[in-house]
């Protein structure tokens, strides 16, 4: 593997060896000789709290330098081309470029022209991929229930506009799951389900609901949103927000997974984001272990 840009081209065999790894990082806490000298620059063209810190976080832990680039203080701002920043961070010795920005593929763009000792590790593209979110996603779900194929998954919320869920579903389908349903309102649903091919689509929560394994509830991404939702959000909440009393039409004990940042009263209640079936944080723990595993895995062997 010399970049990781997205899960769609990635085995059932390499998604468990990163995810074993990603557990064995978890036991170890850290490894700081591993990628000691090594160089891991965060370029973050949008908003993040969990991805970056845990990037840099997993970074630290194995030993390399971070830099975080402030974008909105670069050159960049002042008109400079994304390929000039980028040769010109490159002159500087670097061994990974984590890069998260609006555009789709813009991280395969910029692998596409990285030195050949650079991997670059994409942090969510548009709407495309969010590969190391899927990894974390599948962890967390793997360390309560490994038979994948036997999970009944919903996905509810903006699936239109998620790159979570386009991540989520390559990992879990690699992993064997063949129960996946994706459940929005019509403005929220992928306009080419073809993308989703395999996954059961519907409009009525409730329903999808119904012998649940495990749900994963998705913001509202109102910032790639072109016009603005029929709903207001507490209508929104009525018919698409996971509470208490709908979280009963799932099975007993269903997990509850939130890539996060949540929306309280919008997406979900607050007491089933603090409750005993959430999950959530245990995907922002795992997220570190995760981004130990790829760097690790992307570095190590490399000269
Ligand atoms: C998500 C993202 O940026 O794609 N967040 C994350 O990385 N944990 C989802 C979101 O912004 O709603």
């Amino acid at each position: 593997m010399r970049h990781l840009l997205t899960l769609e081209d990635l085995s059932r065999a390499d998604i468990t060896h990163l995810l074993d790894r990603a557990e064995a990082f978890r036991a170890l806490g850290q490894q700081r000789d591993l990628l000691a000298g090594r160089t891991v620059l965060n370029l973050f063209f949008e908003n993040s709290t969990r991805t970056r810190t845990s990037f840099e976080i997993a970074a630290r832990r194995l030993g390399a330098d971070v830099v975080n680039f402030d974008v909105s203080r670069s050159s960049t701002a002042k008109g400079e081309s994304l390929l000039d920043t980028l040769h010109t961070l490159e002159a500087m010795r670097l061994d990974a470029l984590v890069v998260r920005h609006n555009e789709n593929r813009l991280p395969d763009y910029l692998a596409e022209h990285a030195r050949s000792d650079v991997a670059v590790i994409n942090a969510g593209d548009g709407h495309r991929a969010h590969p190391t979110q899927g990894l974390l996603d599948a962890l967390t779900i793997r360390q309560r229930r490994a038979d994948f194929e036997k999970l009944t998954i919903v996905i509810c919320g903006d699936i239109r506009h998620s790159r979570v869920a386009r991540s989520d579903v390559h990992a879990f389908a690699a992993l064997g799951a063949k129960d996946i349903r994706l459940c929005a309102p019509h403005a929220l649903l992928p306009e080419d389900t073809g993308e989703f091919r395999g996954c059961a689509v519907t409009e009525d929560f409730d329903s999808a609901l119904d012998g649940a394994d495990v749900v994963i509830m998705l913001r509202i991404q109102k910032e790639r949103m072109t016009a603005a939702l029929p709903q207001a959000d507490e209508d929104y909440f009525t018919q698409y927000g996971l509470d208490a009393r709908r979280l009963a039409f799932a099975k007993p004990g269903c997990m509850v997974l939130h890539p996060g940042p949540i929306n309280r009263g919008v997406e979900i209640a607050g007491d089933v984001a603090d409750g005993a079936q959430s999950r959530i944080l245990d995907q922002v723990a795992n997220g570190v272990s995760v981004r130990m595993a790829v760097l690790a895995e992307l570095l190590a062997s490399r000269a």
